[in-house]
């Protein structure tokens, strides 16, 4: 759990009781460690010292102002995929010449403000953005520097939603059609083909996938160079796999030693996008159990959470470990419980016959691994305000994102003059 752990029978973030947070804040809230996200930082920076490497953080992972200053201040730039991201990145210090703009469908609006921006590069993943881009760069009198994002056709192993780099999924150009693209792309005026990018998959646990994409991408930049590109860098797409439960995803030295063998020697500076692994252990979402209802065949603990706050385990059948924010006595019994929330859908639901010490009503507990794509992904059905966003540093904690109002949600909205 590292910066999540039990002191005095409490769980605490770094120094400070979960408990305290809780009176101060109400519940559900998520709750962030910076001790985490700079030690997930520095493992990477760690990892790849020595290489011509840096880190893009994935905004898309958890995009709060506060955790995209926190990755700022040890020298991060920006991977997104909007351009509200990019304003984000903007907003959170990243400077313009370290943002990377991905995503398989950029509006020409989009590609207008950031080629506005002048960001580093812009991740091309079709032929009519191409020929977007070419037109927008054109009319504004400047040269777009950018990569092409190929689709190695490789299994990434993971599951179905979040796997990207195989033939069938919708991202990146065809790896049998790159050369023919890159040679259009540096015939267009506006384009300057700097880069090839990858991204095969989210929450990897086996470095095999990422090696077979990067081998043929190697493979494809010693024939861009022999058609006459200058292809300077390489984008090799998001970070490792994190444990949730029992997965045990590579080291981190292993993984860089992997790059480093295959693009050691290529002369390129190399681009890494995490998400997941900088924030997801970085964060816990806090809940209280409205109810223990004990039915005839299964036992619930109704919690004030709900599948709007972390859609994980609903879309992906996602594991979240969950334990009690008042340590369990040892050797307390396990007991099987279903640990849902609210919303009026069976598929909000966080653990089906999960073994936990014994529960009751107010108890507080919390969902671990949740500092990735949680806040991120989050929604108000059910016009369930979203939920504050908590950070803690030492002995320290500041609200990140405060709760809203019901109130606030509802001047959110306009009703036509007709009705
Ligand atoms: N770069 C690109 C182009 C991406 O599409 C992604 C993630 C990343 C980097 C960051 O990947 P990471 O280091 O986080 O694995 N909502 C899903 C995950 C979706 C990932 C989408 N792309 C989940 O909750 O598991």
């Amino acid at each position: 759990m590292g910066a999540f752990a039990y002191r005095y029978g409490v769980l605490h973030a770094e120094s400070v009781s979960v408990n305290d947070i809780a009176r101060a804040v109400g519940t559900p809230f998520y709750l962030y460690s910076t001790a985490a996200l700079e030690a997930h930082y520095s493992a990477y920076a760690g990892a790849f010292a020595g290489q011509d490497a840096g880190v893009c953080y994935a905004l898309k992972a958890n995009s709060n102002l506060a955790v995209i200053r926190t990755f700022t201040r040890l020298g991060s730039g920006a991977d997104v995929v909007s351009v509200g991201e990019m304003k984000r990145a903007l907003a959170g210090g990243i400077p313009a010449e370290r943002i990377v703009f991905s995503g398989v469908g950029k509006t020409r609006e989009e590609l207008r403000e950031a080629l506005e921006a002048k960001i580093h590069q812009i991740n091309v993943e079709s032929i009519p953005e191409l020929e977007a881009l070419s037109a927008v760069a054109s009319s504004l009198g400047v040269v777009a520097p950018i990569a092409i994002r190929v689709n190695p056709d490789v299994d990434a192993k993971t599951h179905a939603k979040i796997a990207t780099g195989k033939k069938e999924n919708k991202f990146g150009i065809d790896y049998d059609q790159a050369r023919d693209i890159y040679k259009l792309a540096a015939s267009l005026p506006g384009i300057k083909p700097v880069s090839i990018a990858v991204h095969i998959g989210s929450q990897l646990t086996d470095l095999a996938p990422f090696r077979a994409a990067y081998e043929r991408v190697a493979a494809l930049l010693h024939q861009l160079r022999a058609d006459g590109h200058d292809i300077q860098r390489l984008d090799l797409g998001g970070g490792l796999g994190i444990t949730y439960k029992n997965e045990a995803p590579p080291d981190l030295a292993d993984y860089a030693a992997m790059v480093r063998s295959i693009t050691g020697n290529l002369g390129c500076r190399v681009t890494l996008e995490p998400g997941r692994s900088l924030v997801g252990n970085a964060g816990i979402l806090v809940s209280r159990v409205i109810y223990v209802k004990q039915g005839l065949h299964r036992r619930f603990a109704i919690v004030d959470a709900a599948m709007n706050d972390l859609i994980r385990p609903s879309l992906y059948e996602a594991y979240h470990g969950i334990i009690p924010v008042a340590e369990p006595e040892a050797g307390a019994a396990l007991e099987p419980f279903d640990v849902v929330g609210p919303v009026c859908e069976s598929g909000d639901t966080f653990a089906v016959q999960r073994p936990l010490p014994p529960l009751a009503d107010d108890d507080l507990v919390a969902f671990l691994s949740a500092g990735a794509y949680g806040a991120a992904m989050s929604s108000t059905y059910n016009t369930r305000p979203l939920i504050p966003e908590v950070l803690v540093n030492g002995d320290r904690f500041a609200v990140i994102r405060p709760r809203p109002t019901v109130e606030e949600m509802l001047a959110a909205e306009r009703v036509p003059d007709w009705l």
